[in-house]
């Protein structure tokens, strides 16, 4: 709890290039919360050429997890941090069930968990992945209509592991080890599906639409 506010702390699960980085930047932006992309600290990482980064580059660019290990620990250092006292948006973490029991006793009296699982078909998927560009300065994820990026004038470029063999590898990745985290929450009154292979708009107002749902199951079952 942060004052009068109860924290929110949601979970945007689902497969690679169901929206969930979109949907949790304009969540964050609107409920005034962290977010915190597992990916987008990893691939800050490679870019800095941390320890981290080094270690982890070419397992990212396989398609391949990180160890839970390494990701908990990342994840618990950033919940610790101030600006996560009002709760926060997840975006790519759990992807196991070890991150998911580790996550449980993180925000172990911090509030409800909300859990937001975005489905989309896969053909819907591969063909999102393979016209996505990125900023090669920033990061950020170019909207259709930019030329160079729209934040701060990078060039776009593909990210490495969206060429198609590997977007595969990651897809056939998700079924296996973070797909299992949909029956590992979803007995949860704070869980809910959205139909994520829609408008991005139509996608934002059901996840608002879901999120005050679960905060008020969440407060009835108190
Ligand atoms: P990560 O960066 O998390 O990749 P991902 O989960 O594969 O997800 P994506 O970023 O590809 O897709 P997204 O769902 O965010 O979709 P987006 O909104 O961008 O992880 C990368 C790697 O890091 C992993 O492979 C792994 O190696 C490592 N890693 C990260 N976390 C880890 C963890 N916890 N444990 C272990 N390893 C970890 O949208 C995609 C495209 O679709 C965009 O172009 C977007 O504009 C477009 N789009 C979005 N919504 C819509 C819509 N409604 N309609 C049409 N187009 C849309």
């Amino acid at each position: 709890m942060n004052g009068a506010r109860p924290a929110l702390n949601v979970i945007m699960l689902g497969p690679p290039g169901a929206g969930k980085g979109t949907q949790a930047e304009r969540l964050a932006r609107t409920r005034g919360l962290p977010k915190i992309s597992t990916g987008d600290i990893l691939r800050e990482a490679v870019q800095a050429g941390t320890e981290m980064g080094l270690a982890a580059k070419a397992t990212m660019e396989a398609g391949n997890l990180i160890s839970d290990d390494v990701m908990i620990g990342i994840v618990r250092d950033r919940l610790n941090r101030e600006d996560a006292r009002v709760g926060f948006v997840l975006d790519g973490f759990p992807r196991t069930v070890a991150q998911a029991a580790a996550l449980d006793e993180m925000v172990n009296g911090r509030g409800p968990l909300i859990v937001l699982a975005m489905v989309v078909p896969e053909d819907i998927l591969v063909r999102r992945l393979a016209t996505r560009r990125i900023c090669s300065k920033c990061g950020a994820t170019a909207a259709v209509d930019w030329n160079v990026c729209g934040k701060c004038g990078g060039a776009l470029i593909a990210r490495v592991d969206d060429s198609i063999d590997i977007v595969r590898e990651r897809l056939k990745i998700y079924l296996r080890q973070t797909d299992p985290l949909v029956n590992f929450y979803s007995t949860r009154g704070t869980f809910r599906a959205i139909d994520g292979n829609q408008r991005p708009d139509i996608v934002t107002a059901q996840v608002d639409a879901a999120i005050t749902a679960a905060t008020s199951a969440a407060g009835a079952a108190q």
